[in-house]
């Protein structure tokens, strides 16, 4: 939610930020803005719209600056319009301040800001930022210092201070011409080096074709960064040095590499995402093994039960999961959304595991859902696909999917991956415990080495997926039918329809049909059934059969033999292990979601009112 980047160096800054915001675009994009700093002026230039517009805006590339902050907003408070746009300024236009995260006292401060003379020209809780920080260096307790930079970053710390809610935030001032003060709480912000130059993003990959090598802040920690050194201060301005982290990453990977949409790039690249993320954490005939982390088996004995937490699709790649770690090692598993896991006071204790799962690792109700677990004596596992984001450093233990960067907003790459990564987890956990017996796992295993040729062989045949897309992509509603697995991957399907499509659609367990959803289905309506258990062929097929006697066109994704039925597309995919059909049947909802979408002529990686990496609650 929001994209910042900074640069301060020797080259125009303009450039370097607008190419910034354009691959952070995906964080947000009602509007977008930038200030620089040009003989001791704070020049501002921001507008409603995409970054595009941004960079079509007049006299934007006669900006000379060579320090400069940088957003893309997507709106909490106040609607997207040139006002509400970051960068925002204090009143003497001394201090331009870009925000990602959501001031929750900003009304309170606002009228004590009022109160003290100050106006307001926004409706944002950001523009609070600039005008306290200009209140500190003028009356508070740092106005008294000489030295400028000593200042500067006081009355920041003191501004800071005040807030309460989520803040990554960056400030310039002509005040200090060669320094931008960065500081951040729940909301990520990363530093990358270069030589004579440094970059500020809240993403990696928006700056990943500059630098390979980053300093992560952390929460309440300061940054001042000038073109030459990074120097780090903690929350009472004590200076402290930071180990700098070396990110693997092809900066290829934050590119379409041809491709029209990062969507369809992202869907193509999961054969590589799931070898990467089985990478060598098991071979044939060896168990399985962590870098990351040392399970004992007295602790997994002394668990009762696990929970796993998580948003949107890692939530649906958390539903696989409880399947996996039930079946291979017998423990308790439930699964919850991590908003409302953290407001109901779950029965959680140090016998509990708490497994959080989280693409960009800085979703705010995940990372909440999480301490509340620490706070219960609980430990705690992150599955992240992002080095260093916040929820890795909170939690007990962290085990990565390597699926690279996932830039478009409707996850694909990194369900997949996460359901791998819990396979290879769940078979970890069962050979310390040795709950399951070792053909299970060896055949699991043989499964999940063949995944990435089954998944290439799935893209090599999108044809029929596309022309399927094509006959539907004018429908309003929706069903996606299954049972167990299949219904865990229907809920996945159905929201990658919703998100990128806009058709209404749901997914039911097939078996609950007939309590009431049923009443639903009429003539035409489409209906897409996954079938891949071969214990439940017959009772999911019965289930479309009463769906097709009430008029609806059925499309069924399978990798079983279906005789004796009448849907009106069958696609065929390879067959799997059961516990593993989850990573081959939604790649052919995926695609169809794409091509809904391409029909329909709809923006893929951007839909209407969503962003990447959920940073407010
Ligand atoms: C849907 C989607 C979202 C995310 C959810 C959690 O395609 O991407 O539902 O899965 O916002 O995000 P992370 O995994 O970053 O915590």
């Amino acid at each position: 939610m929001c994209g910042i980047v900074g640069y301060i160096g020797n080259k125009k800054a303009t450039p370097i930020l607008l190419d910034g915001l354009l691959s952070l675009e995906y964080r947000g994009y009602d509007s977008a803005g930038i200030a620089t700093i040009e003989n001791d002026v704070i020049k501002v230039m921001k507008d409603k719209g995409r970054v595009k517009n941004l960079e079509n805006l007049d006299g934007i590339h006669d900006l000379i600056g060579t320090v400069g902050i940088a957003h893309t907003r997507w709106a909490t408070h106040g609607k997207p319009c040139r006002e509400n746009s970051h960068p925002h300024m204090d009143n003497s236009n001394t201090f331009a301040v870009v925000h990602n995260g959501i001031i929750e006292n900003y009304i309170e401060l606002k009228e004590f800001l009022i109160s003290k003379g100050y106006t307001f020209l926004s409706q944002t809780d950001t523009e609070v930022i600039p005008n306290l920080i200009h209140y500190y260096y003028t009356n508070g307790p740092v106005s008294v210092l000489k030295d400028s930079l000593e200042k500067f970053l006081g009355s920041v710390k003191s501004a800071v201070n005040d807030l309460k809610g989520s803040y990554a935030i960056e400030v310039i001032s002509p005040i200090c011409p060669n320094e931008v003060i960065v500081v951040r709480k729940d909301s990520p912000l990363v530093i990358g080096k270069g030589g004579g130059e440094n970059y500020i993003a809240s993403d990696i990959p928006a700056i990943l074709k500059y630098t390979k090598e980053f300093y992560l802040l952390d929460d309440n920690e300061f940054a001042v960064i000038s073109k030459d050194i990074v120097k780090f201060y903690d929350s009472s301005l004590t200076e402290h040095s930071k180990p700098i982290k070396n990110i693997e990453w092809d900066s290829n990977a934050a590119d379409k590499c041809g491709y029209e949409d990062y969507m369809l790039k992202e869907i193509f690249e999961q054969p590589t995402a799931i070898r990467e993320t089985i990478g060598s954490r098991f071979r044939l005939g060896e168990k399985c093994s962590f870098d990351d982390i040392d399970i004992s088996k007295e602790y997994l004995k002394s668990i009762n039960n696990i929970y796993i937490v998580a948003c949107g699709t890692a939530m649906h790649a958390g539903l696989v999961g409880k399947t996996l770690i039930e079946n291979l090692c017998k423990i308790p598993t439930t699964v919850d959304i991590a908003s409302e896991f953290r407001y109901r006071d779950p029965i959680i204790d140090e016998h509990t595991l708490c497994i959080y799962i989280s693409q960009s690792g800085e979703t705010a109700d995940t990372i909440a859902a999480l301490k509340l677990a620490k706070s219960k004596g609980a430990k705690t596992l992150a599955i992240s696909n992002v080095i260093g984001s916040s929820i890795t450093r909170e939690a007990d233990y962290t085990i990565y999917t390597h699926a690279g960067p996932e830039i478009a907003v409707a996850s694909t790459k990194a369900y997949t991956s996460q359901v791998a990564l819990i396979a290879i987890l769940a078979m970890y956990f069962a050979e310390i415990l040795g709950s399951s017996d070792e053909k299970t796992i060896l055949d699991l295993k043989t499964d999940m080495i063949d995944l990435p040729t089954k998944i290439e062989k799935i893209l090599d045949n999108v044809e029929p997926i596309k022309e399927f897309a094509q006959k539907i992509y004018t429908e309003k509603d929706m069903f996606f039918l299954g049972r167990n697995m299949d219904y865990n991957v229907a809920l996945e399907g159905s929201l990658k329809l919703k998100e990128i499509s806009y058709i209404h659609s749901e997914a039911y367990a097939a078996g609950e049909l007939k309590h009431g959803p049923i009443a639903l289905i009429e003539n035409g309506v489409t209906v897409i059934g996954i079938i891949t258990n071969p214990n439940l062929v017959e009772k999911s097929i019965s289930n479309l059969q009463e769906v097709i006697t009430r008029g609806a066109k059925t499309l069924v994704i399978t990798n079983q033999i279906l005789t004796n039925s009448h849907f009106d597309y069958v696609i065929n995919i390879p067959e799997t292990n059961p516990l593993l059909s989850p990573i081959l049947s939604i790649i052919p909802m995926q695609l169809l979601s794409y091509y809904i979408s391409k029909f329909k002529g709809l923006d893929v990686d951007k839909p209407r009112n969503l962003a990447k990496s959920v940073t407010v609650e």
